[in-house]
Formats: structure tokens, sequence, C-alpha cells
């Protein structure tokens, strides 16, 4: 199978393309290239396997890639929600013309490739007509209330409409916020979600921005990754229609994720996080899902992670195995 990453460089992509890699096959087909291409160069691992491919530069760069016919794609190049709120155009032309370039790339193609598109829990919002419930469900009327949101919202109904007309078989998957992001603090307001577990495991002191009571769902990377693939794999009597689905989240509060961080790290490293509130962050978090649920992804057989320690657990886990203890994990009580 010849597969397309978008976003192979980034967080999410990366750690899929290593997890294809790992597996060798998707539907029981082996992948013999998995094309990356994004505007960063992928980590050094990937570059170094055989059957990848690297296109580096940004999608409007890229439509003869796209046109030359792949079995199948994971979009996942995406501007993030805080640049996109700086910097209008550019949300634009990252998330919603680089989308309609790569669908219209894979019809041109004509083989029907299947596709996945990471959508976002940010098309949900609320509005003064359609008012948040407490967990958003997989038929909740999306009201984004943010650029971001708009754009994935919007790809999402190309993916079905491209694929009702048979140039592709697309699925899209909203993502929840993956917890715990590695490395520095990103643009998107909802980093401190990961900075606040993040940045005390390194030993250093942060603030929270909202009050220990505000819910937020969440999910791991290998969670995420795990949804990813098999969201890619279901058959499309199994996914039960076109509309995007909700990918499985726990629904945490930050005061428990921040009790996870003491119990599975120890008071001195729950002490380095202050509660500091942050009227502008608090105000955008106020407009965002408190929760959600997954029917759809549940019938596909995904749950979510079993708990914010399991999640905490295994961000340390991967820290060890990239061998990044010093810098990462440095205020681990020895
Ligand atoms: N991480 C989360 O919490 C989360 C939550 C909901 C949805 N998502 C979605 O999941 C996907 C992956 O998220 P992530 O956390 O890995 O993001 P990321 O920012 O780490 O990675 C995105 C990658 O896309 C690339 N990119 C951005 N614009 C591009 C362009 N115009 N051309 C080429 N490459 C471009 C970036 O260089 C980056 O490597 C995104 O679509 C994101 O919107 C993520």
């Amino acid at each position: 199978m010849k597969i397309l990453v978008t976003g192979g460089g980034g967080f999410v992509g990366a750690r899929l393309a290593r997890e294809l890699l790992q597996r060798g096959q998707l539907m029981g087909r082996p992948i013999t290239e998995l094309a990356i291409a994004d505007q960063a160069p992928p980590p050094a691992d990937l570059l170094a396997d055989a059957r990848v491919k690297v296109h580096i530069g940004t999608l409007l760069a890229q439509a003869p890639l796209f046109a030359s016919g792949f079995d199948g794609v994971f979009h996942l190049a995406s501007a993030v929600s805080g640049e996109c709120e700086l910097d209008f155009e550019l949300g634009l032309r990252s998330n919603l013309d680089s989308t309609r370039l790569l669908l219209d790339g894979l019809r041109q193609a004509g083989n029907t490739p299947r596709l996945v598109f990471s959508s976002s829990v940010a098309v949900f919002g609320p509005d003064a007509s359609n008012p948040l419930p407490d967990r958003v469900g997989d038929l909740t009327l999306p009201s984004p209330q943010t650029s971001y949101g708009t754009h994935k919202l919007m790809c999402e109904y190309l993916i079905a409409d491209y694929t009702r007309k048979g140039y592709l078989d697309g699925r899209s998957a909203r993502l929840m916020t993956v917890c715990v992001r590695p490395g520095r603090p990103n643009g998107a307001a909802s980093s401190f979600f990961s900075g606040i577990i993040r940045e005390p495991l390194a030993g250093i002191e942060t603030t929270c921005p909202v009050d220990a009571d505000v819910t937020h769902p969440v999910a791991s990377p290998a969670s995420t990754v795990r949804c990813l693939i098999t969201v890619f794999e279901a058959s499309p009597e199994a996914l039960g229609g076109r509309l995007a689905i909700n990918l499985p989240a726990l629904n945490v509060r930050v005061g428990d994720m921040l009790q996870a961080l003491q119990d599975v790290a120890g008071p001195q490293v729950r002490q380095r996080v202050r509660f500091e509130r942050d009227a502008r962050i608090a105000a955008i978090v106020a407009g965002w899902a408190r929760g959600a649920s997954a029917e759809r992804a549940q019938a596909l057989g995904l749950r979510p992670d079993a708990s914010f320690h399991a999640i905490i657990e295994q961000y340390i886990a991967d820290m060890r195995a990239a061998g990044l203890q010093a810098s990462a994990l440095g205020g681990l009580p020895s």
C-alpha cells in the first residue's frame, strides 16, 4: 500500500507514521511506501526508514504529489487554533485551501483512496441558539467559535461530499485534546493541559490559568493513534454514515489531573503548579466542550484511556524510551 501522512512531522503525525511502519500493514496489505508531506522535517528515525519518502514544503505546493496515486491518506497537517486566530489568511490557506487541493489531487488520481481526516472537538462551541450540552456527542450540532473549528467543520463536509460522489472513501475523526504533548508549549490555547503535567515533571514551575473545577475531554497520543488507524480500517458499513465521529474522551477535571500528577510523581512535583487565573485563556476555555461522548467510536471497539494516571505514566514511559530522562523528567524525585 502506498500511504500518505500529511503533518507527519508533527506530534500526532510522527507518532502515527512510526506506528504504521512498525505494523508494516494496513487492512492486511503491506505498506510499501509511506510518504510524509509537511513543512517541517519529520524526526530522524522516520527519515532512516527506507519506506519513507519525505516531501517538505507547504501542502499548497504539493499538487503533483497528491495526484500521484495513493491507496490511503491520513490528513493531519493543520495550523493550530491560536495561529488561526492570529492570522486569518494563514488559517484559510493551511486548513481549508490545502485540504481542497489534497482532495482534488486524490480525485484526479481516480482510484478512490481511503482517507482519514483529523478533525477536532473544536467544531463544537456554544451559540445563543445552540447552548453546549455537558457532553458533546456524535450528533450534537457543531457551532464552532473559532476559525480553526470552522475550517475543520468545512473540511468534514467536503470529505463527506467527495465520498458521496465516489471520489474517495473518506472519514473524519474528531480528536480530543491530546495529552501529554512533549517539547515546548505551542500556540494552542489548550497548551496548558499538557503544560501543567510536562513542566513540573521536568522540574519547571508553571501556572494553571483556569480553575480546578474546569473539565475537559482528553486522550493520550497512543490512544489517538490507535483510534485513527481503527477508523481508517473500518468498513463504510461499520462506520455507519459519512458524518464525522468523535474519538473517545476521558472527561477530566483539572483538579483531578493535578491529583493524578501527585499520585504518580509525588507532592513535590505537584507543588510546582500554581493556580493563576488568566482571564483571556479562561474565557476561551469557557467556550469549549466540557466533556464528550463517542458512541460511534465505541461501536468500533474504541475506548477512552483508562485514567489520567495512565496518561501520565504513558508520557513518562515515552520520555524514558526516547532517552529524555534528564531534560523531560528531571523533576521526578530520584
Ligand atoms: N494535538 C491535539 O490536541 C489535537 C486536538 C484536536 C485535533 N488535532 C488535530 O490533529 C492533527 C495533528 O495535531 P498535532 O498536535 O500533531 O499538530 P502539530 O502542530 O504537532 O502538527 C501539525 C503538522 O502540520 C504541519 N503543517 C501545518 N500547516 C502546514 C501546511 N500548510 N503545509 C504543510 N504542513 C503543515 C506542521 O509543520 C506540523 O508538523 C491536526 O490536524 C490537529 O488540528 C490535534
